[in-house]
């Protein structure tokens, strides 16, 4: 089965193709079976959606769609980023991502009316908390099919929730696969991401060559405590992940934008994660924070790096 991509107001949809093209004909060995999990969601009538502080809908939900839905979002597990609910069902996700919304959206340009780009958007979760906020426009790109599927069922239960003139796209493509230099949105969100690129840097101007002169960068990621410009390169793995390049503290981050061109920027939120933040749950059984961090000393990680804590960066395109 062959998707398709809204794609017709963004100028630079011709150039996504091809990538598109090559992600469908490489597919996924489990698409199969999540296409007929999203084939069995059922349609509620009468829904009534909230996006904020919970993204959730309401709706003629009976007891047999119920159990179908369940059913359906049961296939496309592990669920990470939330939480929301659908009806009787509250996805307790492994992420409170609502918690970092919190700390992030006081600090931004109001997203009211704003082309944005969320790169690394998971399955969209924070898509749905822009369009909440009244952006314009959302495009999302994370190269994993699975978020892709997760994604296509928030679409299902919140689309008719959207303004006739708001638009959503989540496409399942890496940064490297979207034009460069489009100077196209208003603001640039890029959230865990730059700590899973070999140069941050050069991750950095990809960000700041998608937005338009004036644009906003919304730059979080892994930070390490310390007050001069300083980085850690894990040998190995970080918290059990694997491809964690670096991560520096907030001075070295801080070089980082400058040297990409970002000017002068502001870290507005500087936060460890929690164990209540990072968990396993009813909708996450695999292993996760609680289990990465040493047993016997949790402001360090299994493998002696400092605990996560993170930073979220606000800077401009001059
Ligand atoms: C730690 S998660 C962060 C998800 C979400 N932005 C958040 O802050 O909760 C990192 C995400 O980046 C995606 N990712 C990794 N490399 C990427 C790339 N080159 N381009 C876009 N997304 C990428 C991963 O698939 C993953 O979903």
């Amino acid at each position: 089965m062959s998707q398709t991509w809204q794609l017709a107001d963004y100028p630079f949809a011709e150039a996504l193709l091809p990538a598109l093209a090559a992600v469908e004909r490489k597919g996924h060995g489990d698409l199969e079976k999540w296409r007929a999990a999203l084939a069995a969601l059922p349609a509620v009538e009468n829904a009534r959606y909230e996006f904020s502080p919970m993204l959730a809908v309401d709706g003629d939900c009976s007891a047999t769609q119920s159990a179908q839905l369940k059913q359906a979002l049961l296939p496309l597990h592990p669920w990470r980023k939330g939480p929301f609910r659908l009806f009787e069902h509250y996805i307790d996700t492994e992420w409170r991502c609502d918690w970092k919304w919190q700390r992030v959206l006081p600090h931004i340009q109001p997203l009211a009316g704003r082309k944005v780009l969320d790169v690394g958007c998971g399955n969209g979760y924070y898509m749905w908390r822009m369009l909440g906020e009244g952006a314009a426009q959302v495009l999302g790109v994370d190269p994993m099919w699975l978020f892709r599927m997760q994604y296509e069922v928030l679409h299902f239960y919140f689309a008719d929730a959207l303004e006739p003139s708001q638009q959503v796209e989540m496409l399942p493509l890496g940064i490297d696969d979207v034009p460069e230099d489009t100077a196209y949105f208003d603001t640039v969100f890029s959230m865990g991401v730059l700590y899973h690129r070999r140069d941050p840097v050069q991750h950095i101007r990809q960000l700041l060559g998608q937005l338009r002169p004036g644009g906003e960068l919304v730059l979080e990621t892994l930070v390490i405590p310390g007050n001069d410009a300083d980085e850690l390169t894990p040998n190995g793995r970080y918290a059990q992940m694997r491809n964690v390049h670096a991560l520096p503290t907030v001075a070295r981050l801080q070089q980082w934008l400058l040297e990409a061109g970002a000017g002068v920027a502001r870290c507005v939120d500087e936060a460890d994660t929690t164990t209540e933040e990072q968990r396993q749950s009813a909708w996450m059984w695999f292993h996760s924070l609680p289990q990465y961090l040493d047993a016997k000393n949790s402001a360090l990680t299994i493998e002696g790096h400092p605990a996560p804590r993170r930073a979220v960066m606000v800077a401009r395109r001059s």
